[in-house]
């Protein structure tokens, strides 16, 4: 007797972590049930990939989604949307909304809003603060929570941890890999004045290579101190490239699409405070360092560090501008661009925003081309050539900084659990994302 599935994704190309293959792939309650030829096999729906590859579903693992608080920029619906809309299936929400996710009660309110409203699967980040480390190691196995986000150095929110002594309190509360922004608050603060109003190109000489590199450097050394693992977000300079390689046993890394794509000074000639990020977007010598360690295997991940703000709020001026831009509906086709480009492989891309975040986070079921694991998929066109256009950004704001940009590699299909919620750019079905489970937290969650 033949299987029976609820969806079948027939003759796709489908990069499974043991290669890419000419194959098709069954979906039964949610989950993939089969790899293989599935000819024979009787499927409610079938949906024919031929011509385009089948990807895990891509896990944006820093986004930052503004609810409760200011919605005006972005909010869980809408962030979501943009989201599937890009074809990214799951995403890791940053704790600097108002009041920021400090609290038990914090993380259970996002749960709540996310209810019904967001597209994707999504776990919320508990942010550290002087006042709440000893509570982290409890905080931060609550069903639905990412894991801990540090600021050392002020970014948008209130949230900071600056000095050693309490971020060395931090790391010693829990267990799970600490996400951390690393810029050096001292060296922010004593190089304010390098600041040039009207002049956005001077905000990577206010937030130089050095602070960034100082901050990682401090972190790294406290982590080994109290044995404790850690995530540096969003890397943005060659020399902590350098250094990190050197500390894979303890730290993993994140870089953005941003930091691999823009350059300055052009983007700021070109952008101004569009291009404004913490930390910034610098030189090329920077970029070109990130880019090789990319294809050295020293970044583990990819964030899109999707940070939306609104025009009126970037065309106050620099520096009374907010710093952070969309990214989270751009990460993949940006990325498919590079690859068709011969800058990484399509096998890299996948590791870096499906099998990276499974492997170091400890994501169960997701992230993998594998039977027993979540049907979450990203079907995207290698071929198709598109142009990146404000009017097509959901997030509220409504701008990237990649308007006009024509792109290579497209997302045609956006599926989350064996339901397809986009198909050639449209958005299907109901909100239905739900939060993700962790290896680390899964016996908490289940209550046993
Ligand atoms: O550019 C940034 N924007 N960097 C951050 O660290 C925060 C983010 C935001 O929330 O706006």
């Amino acid at each position: 007797m033949s299987e029976t599935f609820d969806l079948v994704l027939k003759n796709g190309t489908v990069v499974t972590p043991w290669g890419i293959t000419a194959t098709d792939v069954g979906v039964r309650n949610g989950r993939i049930a089969a790899i293989g030829a599935l000819g024979s096999a009787k499927a409610a729906a079938v949906r024919d990939v031929r011509g385009l590859h089948v990807l895990p579903g891509a896990i944006d693992s820093q986004v930052h989604f503004r609810e409760p608080g200011p919605t005006h920029k972005e909010d869980l619906e809408t962030g979501s949307r943009a989201a599937v809309l890009g074809g990214v299936t799951s995403v890791f929400e940053m704790p600097n909304t108002a009041p920021p996710t400090t609290s038990a009660d914090a993380l259970n309110e996002k749960l709540t809003r996310a209810r019904g409203r967001m597209w994707c699967d999504h776990a919320f980040y508990v942010g550290a603060t002087p006042e709440n480390a000893e509570a982290l190691g409890d905080l931060e196995k609550l069903p639905g929570a990412a894991g801990v986000k540090m600021f050392m150095g002020s970014s948008t929110g209130t949230l900071l941890v600056a000095d050693d002594e309490h971020v060395e309190r931090v790391l010693r509360h829990g267990r799970r890999r600490v996400a951390v922004h690393a810029e050096d608050e001292t060296r922010l603060n004593e190089r304010k004045g390098l600041r040039v109003p009207g002049d956005p190109r001077s905000h990577p000489v206010w937030r130089d290579a050095e602070a960034a590199l100082l901050a990682t450097k401090r972190v790294v050394s406290l982590a080994l101190k109290a044995a404790r693992r850690v995530h540096v977000l969003h890397v943005s300079t060659g020399d902590e490239m350098a250094f990190l390689s050197h500390h894979k046993d303890i730290a993993t890394v994140e870089t953005t699409p941003n930091h691999l794509t823009l350059v300055a000074p052009e983007c700021y000639e070109r952008l101004g405070t569009y291009a404004q990020m913490n930390p910034p977007v610098r030189d090329a010598v920077h970029r070109d360092a990130i880019w090789a360690a990319v294809r050295a295997g020293v970044v583990d991940v990819l964030g899109s560090d999707h940070a939306p703000h609104t025009r009126e709020e970037k065309d106050k001026g620099y520096p009374d501008t907010p710093s952070g831009m969309t990214g989270v509906q751009t990460l993949v086709p940006i990325m498919l661009d590079h690859v068709n480009a011969g800058r990484l492989s399509l096998e890299r891309f996948v590791d870096l925003v499906a099998h990276g975040p499974q492997r170091i986070f400890g994501l169960a079921n997701k992230g993998r081309i594998a039977v027993g694991f979540d049907a979450d998929f990203t079907i995207v066109d290698m071929k198709a050539k598109h142009t990146i256009e404000n009017k097509w950004i959901a997030s509220r704001c409504g701008w990237t900084p990649f308007d006009g940009v024509t792109v290579t590699g497209w997302p045609v299909g956006t599926i989350v659990r064996g339901e397809a919620v986009m198909w050639d750019g449209a958005l299907l079905g109901t909100a239905r994302g739900a939060p993700l489970a962790f290896l680390e937290t899964f016996r908490s969650a289940n209550g046993c």
